[in-house]
Order: C-alpha cells, then sequence, then structure tokens
C-alpha cells in the first residue's frame, strides 16, 4: 500500500492537527509544507524532515497530493480552499470555513462542482463531553429538547485571541464566529435544528483599555502564552489592531422550536465549557469538559438543587488535545467526509440503520462522529426506565 500523501498550508500553532496524518509506511505521510514566513517553515521542517517547504500555497497545487491541512488564519481559508478543490486534493479546512456566508457558499460550491472532499474542522464533534450528551439526549434520558445554554469560560483567551489576528474583526468577523463556531456548531447539533431568529450582543470590555501594544507579526504563538499572565488587565503587548468582543451572548430560535443560549467571555480564571440542556422530562449538565468530569443528569423528579444526580455519567478521552478529539480528525475519517450535496456510502449505511431519531434527524447532522462515551458511575435505580418516555 502507497502512503497518501498530505501537505499543509499555514505553519502556526493548529499545524499540529496534522501530527495524526504522518505515519509513514503505515497509510499516510506529510510531504509538503507551506508558510509566507521562513521561520515557520523551519520548524515545521524540523518536525517533517522528509517534507519540501514553499512560501505559497499555490506550489503545492501540481504535487499530485491526496489531501491537504489548511491552517491558516480564518480569511485565509475561502481561497486556497477553492484552489485546492478545483485541483481536485482533498481539503481538511480549519474553522470557521470562511469569515462571510459568501465565502462560504463559494468554497462550498468548488466542493459540490468538483466532487473534491471537504472536511471542515469542527473537532469538538468529536469531543467526548459532547458525544456523552449527544447520546444521552438520543437515548431519551431527558425527553424532547427544549433549550440548550452554553456559558464558554475563555480563561486563556488575553493570550489567544488578543495578541494577534485573532483581534483584528477584518480578519475572523469577530470571536463569535471565530470561537463559538464550536459550540454553536454543537448547540445546533444537540438540538437538531437550524437558526431562524438571532438577537446578540457583546462589546470590548476588557483589553482595550490596555495600552501597552506590539505587533507581533512573525512570531510564534508560543512565545506569547504563559499561564502566569494574570490577572488580565496585567496583559502586556496587546495586538495592535484590537476591535472584536472579549465579552458576548447570543439568542437564538432554531426551526424546530429550541432555544439556544451562547456565553462567551475571555477573561475568565478558568477555561471550559458548561452546558446545560432541559428537555421535557429532565435536564443534563457538564461539569468540567475533559477527561475526570462528569456529565450529570436529573429526571426522575422535583427538588431543589440535588448533587446527587440520577445519572452520572463519567467523561471519557484524555485532558489535553481537545479531550481527545484531535487524534479522531484523522485522515481515514475525512477521507470519507460530505461532499456537500452527496452522501457517502458508509453516511448511506448508517442513516439507514435509524441512528438517529427521527425527530432529530436534520440534513446538517454527519453521521461519522466518533466514539461512544463515557462510563455511568451512578444511575438511580427504580422507577426511571419507567417513567421516561421511549424515543419514537
Ligand atoms: N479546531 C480547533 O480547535 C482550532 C484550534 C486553534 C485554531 N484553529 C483554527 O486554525 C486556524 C489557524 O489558527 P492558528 O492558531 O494556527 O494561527 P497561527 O497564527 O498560529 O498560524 C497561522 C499560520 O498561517 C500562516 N499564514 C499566513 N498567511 C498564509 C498564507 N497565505 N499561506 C500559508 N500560510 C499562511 C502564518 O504565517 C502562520 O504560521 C484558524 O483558522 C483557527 O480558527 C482551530
Amino acid at each position: 500500500m502507497t502512503d497518501l500523501r498530505f501537505g499543509v498550508v499555514g505553519l502556526g500553532a493548529r499545524s499540529r492537527i496534522a501530527q495524526y496524518a504522518h505515519r509513514p509506511g503505515e497509510g499516510s505521510e506529510i510531504v509538503a509544507l507551506a508558510d509566507p514566513v521562513a521561520a515557520q517553515r523551519e520548524t515545521a521542517h524540523k518536525q517533517y524532515p522528509d517534507a519540501t517547504t514553499y512560501a505559497d500555497h499555490s506550489d503545492l497545487l501540481d504535487q499530485k497530493l491526496d489531501g491537504v491541512f489548511l491552517t491558516t488564519p480564518d480569511d485565509l481559508h475561502e481561497d486556497p480552499a477553492i484552489d485546492f478543490l478545483r485541483a481536485g486534493v482533498a481539503v481538511f479546512v480549519e474553522k470557521p470555513l470562511a469569515i462571510t456566508t459568501t465565502g462560504c457558499d463559494r468554497v462550498l460550491q468548488a466542493a459540490y462542482e468538483t466532487g473534491a472532499r471537504l472536511y471542515v474542522g469542527h473537532n469538538m464533534r468529536h469531543m467526548p463531553v459532547v458525544l456523552t450528551m449527544r447520546e444521552l439526549i438520543q437515548s431519551g434520558a431527558i425527553g424532547e429538547v427544549k433549550a440548550i445554554w452554553c456559558r464558554h469560560f475563555v480563561g486563556h483567551g488575553g493570550d489567544f485571541y488578543f495578541k494577534d489576528w485573532h483581534a483584528d474583526r477584518r480578519r475572523t468577523t469577530g470571536l463569535l464566529l471565530q470561537k463559538g463556531a464550536h459550540d454553536i456548531d454543537v448547540m445546533h447539533w444537540l438540538a437538531g435544528g437550524y437558526t431562524t431568529r438571532v438577537n446578540a450582543m457583546g462589546a470590548l470590555t476588557l483589553y482595550g483599555g490596555i495600552e501597552d501594544r506590539l505587533d507581533r507579526s512573525g512570531q510564534r504563538f508560543a512565545e506569547f502564552v504563559s499561564d502566569d499572565n494574570w490577572p488580565p488587565l496585567s496583559q502586556k503587548g496587546m495586538a495592535p489592531v484590537m476591535d472584536v468582543e472579549d465579552l458576548s451572548m447570543a439568542n437564538l430560535l432554531l426551526d424546530n422550536g429550541v432555544f439556544l443560549t451562547y456565553e462567551q467571555c475571555h477573561y475568565t480564571p478558568d477555561y471550559w465549557r458548561n452546558y446545560t440542556v432541559i428537555g421535557t422530562h429532565g435536564r443534563l449538565e457538564n461539569f468540567g469538559d475533559t477527561a475526570g468530569g462528569v456529565v450529570k443528569v436529573w429526571n426522575s423528579r422535583r427538588s431543589g438543587y440535588r448533587e446527587d444526580a440520577d445519572q452520572v455519567v463519567e467523561i471519557p478521552g484524555s485532558t489535553d488535545h481537545h479531550g481527545g478529539a484531535d487524534p479522531l480528525l484523522r485522515p481515514r475519517r475525512w477521507q470519507n467526509a460530505h461532499v456537500p450535496g452527496r452522501r457517502t456510502r458508509r453516511c448511506r449505511r448508517r442513516v439507514r440503520r435509524n441512528d438517529i431519531a427521527p425527530k432529530q434527524r436534520h440534513p446538517d447532522r454527519h453521521p461519522c462522529a466518533g466514539p461512544g462515551s463515557g462510563r455511568v458511575l451512578r444511575q438511580r435505580a427504580g422507577p426511571l426506565s419507567g417513567v421516561l418516555p421511549s424515543r419514537p
């Protein structure tokens, strides 16, 4: 078997996702690297010494690649993605697909017309905490979903999003898209609907007041990130252009009647996401979002707050690599990814098996999500199974 040949375009922090595709002699290999910054090329070349490096992604178009990891800044997804799709190369593009809806449509159109594979890096669909919540919902543990609330505490926000291109609205459209893309996608996935109405607000409430600014062009991300950068107002070397919100909240109404709220803050001491899903027959909530955390379900009766929930499910996976989600984005999966407007044989098979409850079935739902959920630590004995409505 010859190895699949992959390229990586954009050799910054997120390019590490490509490491899972580098298995020379075992199916796939990184053979080409592109980034305009020489220091980034040199660092990446140490990791992939047999790969050829280029300053411009267009040099990769005629390299007969099987696929490319596109890990450029958000505003530089659209055109390279279209170039590779038109060259017949499968594309793994990091989220967000593009920074405007027109840009997204252009990329989808190119994938549709060429039939080349396109996979958007929504790694949270492989996150064990998300899969655990989804399985509980689909098992009927809380009845029919009515509301999902997500609070996103972005503890490292000052370092990650306010010191480089992320802080510039022209390059991201804003952090509700750049950072919120994950949770907003997950909430839709859990709820099984599309948004029909939105209201939202946000502002630059803290970092905008810091006058110490620095152009970090050419610096590597690792050079300006430290857990010691606390408290938030003591941060130094912020981005010269900073016009995205550091505090925002959005309300969304879906076409199936589910209400969503999403809240994002970039200066909390802790970094994690807390979801609450409320159904017609109970509520679930995650405490911690990686290995060591739990998802609790209350569904047997009414009461005041009860720490001893009716069901407690351990979150499996790991504490890094997005809870263990990143290694699951391996080439074998995204080679099977959806081509817009088409279905792979594997998808058709799994949909036919009816593993998605009919009420929750949704055109946006990709059934090839990943492994199952965690160990049940506690399940209240007794009336639970009797009182739970069975799923249609
Ligand atoms: N799914 C996730 O969990 C996750 C996590 C982090 C980042 N991301 C996404 O990954 C992407 C990259 O983010 P990052 O944190 O690695 O940013 P980064 O700034 O660390 O790296 C971006 C790299 O792209 C290079 N670049 C700039 N213009 C280029 C061009 N025209 N051609 C090729 N390379 C170019 C830069 O020199 C830099 O090395 C973003 O879209 C971000 O949203 C996703």
